[in-house]
């Protein structure tokens, strides 16, 4: 958090004046009313930058600042820097601009059918789906739409630049990624990147929203301080944070599924519209992992899906928990209840006899190792199914104007960066001579616990109490050219470095001992602070040990490397083995609606999920609730609405609204499912920060049930977020319903017991 790093004296405020239009040509730029309020320092433009005005990460089409065309709306124009943050906003108003408006599109379908794409399109294909489609018995086409999301990390974007020696700066970074905020400042202040010092002390969150964009944030405080020579810090405001930051990527999908008579899917094809907004950021990356996730939780033999990387006049969409995963998955349920619809099944029938199993293959060529029926199985039993079931029957079939309605959610998700190179991460150990130790690692801390595991492994490796060891903040001159904490695996990555550093110094400790004790290091142990040879205590203590190791002049400080074995991914035929493992499990969710109002409550969220050996239970958990929560704002209730001038409506907390206390189900039942498969997770303790996001897709197929329920014919999309006004539209899509429901409802309870 920024708010707990201590300002210097003479500290100096930025603040963006972000473009007005969302697409247009800049004719004239005047700064001048600005410039001369009291209490402003300056005002840059492009025309200032040093180095390159570019900060595209996957491609190179960002510019830091507008140069003479604008392309989203609140498109940075001009960097306002001030001695109070007050007068930096106040002068940001003053700016005027002259722009000539071009055409804006924010429908990523219009953006495809105008040929606007960022990166070519892709296509993972399996078997031949078009062969496949005519061996089915039933086949079912349709569309699936999936809104945005915004990250409302509790901490906006925001950086602190101070200058240093020799041509340096500190600067303090709200990021998921030092290595990125480090290299892109490097190149627009035209500057090596050994003179900047990125240090991220803990974020209050990130979400994915600070992967790829703080860096815009942290170059302003930088270019900044660079010229002025003083510190220059700026923390967005809600609404600046709003309008100009990403969001989840929306998706605009069409799929066809086809089944045979025992309900097999035998081929499944998918067309994914993403939109990226104005520039690709993190979006070709999004899209690749939405084609990974394409058939979520299930085998399906014949596959191809192919997806559009669309530019539009929005901001640059990006990075959100499931990085694209949830956008694929959640067209696959949309086609599996489809076709339960028209076959009058449920929809859980023709997920389970689908669901993967060990050995069958992914749409990408890898092999799955697969928990998906053991989580599915569990559940079923656990959570006497069938009992829940009746209930709801029973419930619906004595009440009218209230509807409960059930959903399975199973999901896969695959561990590793898509990215196979960023799946690497470094640890520095040093063990004091005091018998104290300080580990560094490329993980940021974003309330997801990872100081804390990192904290454990270096306790574990060593059998040393916990207080012994100090997680430092991330800090790029003491980790170099590290990945972004994200796709769940910092944990993993960062862990396995300090591990083998760790294992290193520890074997240096042994060999020390074996000198003292005169033996072999095999015979040596440490444990709980003793050591141990063959297996019986002596009177030496770990402080001991390091002490007398140190004054042996032998090394306690080490450098970890660890980079995921055994993965590898060949894009021009779209087949290889990107995840080092994947995580399982299904979520059961119940819901009530109430038919006269559309408004809706989640009774119950009971899932069985997969964390092969959990490393810290209370951090697991708190990432299943959180993550689930989350899904279910997204599904339900968080709707971005942009103008046809693509201008943010949701702009603030008051029209944009996210789950509170009362929007967690009543009941969530979270069963921590042991599995015994091997996996390259850090410990054996599966990643947990993105997967369950995705069980929150289950809650939009309750309540679509709940309102079947009450109106078999509804005509309602796949169109997500159901929010209560989507459902009270769902209820009454047939007049001839809402006229009987107007009869039986007077002097009917209008709460049930
Ligand atoms: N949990 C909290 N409290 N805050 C966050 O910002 N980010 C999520 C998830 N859980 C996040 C969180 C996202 S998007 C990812 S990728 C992972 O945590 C990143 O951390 P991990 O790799 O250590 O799981
Ligand atoms: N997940 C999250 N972030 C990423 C990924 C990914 O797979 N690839 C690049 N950045
Ligand atoms: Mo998470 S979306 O990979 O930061």
């Amino acid at each position: 958090m920024l708010e707990s790093i201590p300002l210097i004296s003479g500290t100096l405020f930025a603040a963006v004046f972000g473009s007005p239009v969302a697409h247009g040509k800049i004719i004239s730029l005047d700064v001048s009313a600005a410039e001369s309020m009291p209490g402003v320092k300056r005002i840059f433009t492009y025309k200032d930058i040093p180095g390159k005005n570019q900060i595209g990460g996957i491609v190179p089409d960002e510019p830091l600042l507008a140069e003479d065309e604008v392309h989203f709306d609140g498109m940075p124009v001009a960097l306002v820097v001030a001695e109070t943050q007050e007068i930096a906003h106040a002068a940001v108003k003053k700016i005027k601009i002259d722009i000539e408006k071009h055409t804006v599109i924010t429908d990523p379908r219009i953006a495809q059918a105008n040929g606007s794409l960022i990166v070519p399109p892709r296509t993972f294909k399996m078997g031949d789906s078009t062969k496949a489609f005519k061996d089915c018995v039933h086949i079912f086409e349709g569309t699936a739409e999936t809104n945005g999301q915004e990250h409302l990390y509790i901490e906006t974007q925001g950086a602190y630049a101070i200058p240093a020696e020799n041509s340096s700066l500190k600067v303090y970074s709200s990021t998921q990624g030092p290595t990125a905020v480090q290299r892109h400042m490097a190149a627009v202040l035209g500057i090596s990147m050994h003179r900047l010092e990125i240090d991220t002390v803990r974020l209050g969150g990130g979400f994915g929203g600070k992967e790829d964009q703080a860096t815009s944030w942290a170059i302003f405080c930088a270019l900044a301080a660079w010229h002025l020579k003083k510190p220059v810090k700026y923390s967005l405001h809600r609404m600046e944070d709003m309008r100009m930051t990403g969001k989840r990527n929306p998706y605009s999908s069409d799929f066809k599924i086809g089944l045979n008579a025992d309900l097999k899917i035998i081929a499944y094809e998918a067309t994914f519209y993403q939109n990226a907004g104005a520039a690709a950021d993190l979006s070709p990356a999004v899209l690749e992992r939405t084609l990974f996730h394409c058939t979520n939780s299930y085998f399906v033999p014949n596959v191809s899906a192919t997806a559009y990387c669309c530019r539009t006049n929005l901001p640059p969409n990006t990075a959100f928990r499931g990085f694209g995963g949830p956008q694929g998955m959640f067209v696959i349920e949309a086609a599996i209840a489809k076709a339960a619809d028209a076959l009058g099944i449920t929809a859980a029938e023709i997920q389970q006899k689908n669901l993967l199993n060990t050995g069958d293959e992914f749409p990408y060529g890898q092999k799955a190792v697969s928990e998906a029926s053991a989580c599915w199985n569990k559940a079923v039993d656990l959570y006497q199914v069938q009992k829940i079931k009746n209930e709801i029957n029973s419930f619906n079939a004595t009440n009218s104007l209230y509807k409960k309605g059930i959903s399975f959610m199973p999901i896969c998700f695959g561990i590793s960066f898509t990215k196979i190179l960023m799946n690497q991460a470094r640890a520095l150990v040093h063990v004091y001579m005091d018998g104290s130790v300080n580990v560094s690692t490329g993980a940021v801390e974003m309330g997801q616990g990872v100081n804390t595991k990192m904290l454990q492994v270096a306790a574990t490796i060593f059998s040393i109490d916990t207080n012994k060891v100090r997680i430092n903040s991330t800090n790029t001159y003491r980790i170099a050219n590290t990945s972004p904490s994200a796709a769940s695996a910092t944990a993993d990555l960062n862990g396995k470095a300090v591990q083998i550093a760790c294992e290193k110094i520890l074997l240096r400790l042994k060999q020390s001992a074996a000198e003292i004790f005169k033996t072999e290091p095999a015979v040596i142990d440490i444990k709980d602070e003793r050591i141990l040879v063959h297996n019986q205590l002596t009177d030496m203590t770990w402080n001991d040990l390091v002490i007398a190791t140190y004054l042996k002049r032998i090394s306690l400080s080490e450098h970890g490397h660890y980079a995921t074995p055994g993965i590898h991914f060949d894009n021009t035929i779209e087949k290889g083995h990107p995840f080092a493992y994947h995580v399982y499990g299904t979520a059961i969710t119940t819901v009530t609606v109430d038919c006269i109002r559309g408004i809706y409550e989640v009774d119950a969220v009971r899932l069985v999920h997969d964390f092969g050996t959990t490393m810290n239970p209370i951090i697991d958990r708190g990432q299943i609730e959180g993550g689930l929560v989350q899904g279910i704002g997204w599904m339900t209730m968080e709707e971005i609405v942009y103008d046809k001038e693509g201008k943010l409506r949701s702009n603030a907390l008051s029209t944009y609204k996210v789950p509170d206390i009362y929007s967690v189900p009543k009941n969530l039942d979270i069963h921590f499912l042991e599995t015994a498969n091997d996996n390259l997770a850090i410990f054996r303790s599966k990643a947990v920060g993105e997967p369950p996001l995705m069980y929150g897709i289950g809650t939009y197929f309750a309540l679509r049930n709940a309102i079947k329920a009450f109106n078999p014919k509804t005509a309602i999309a796949f169109s997500a977020p159901m929010t209560p006004e989507k459902v009270l539209m769902g209820l009454y899509s047939h007049m001839e319903r809402a006229e009987h429901i107007h009869k039986t409802s007077v002097g009917e309870q209008l709460i049930p017991d």
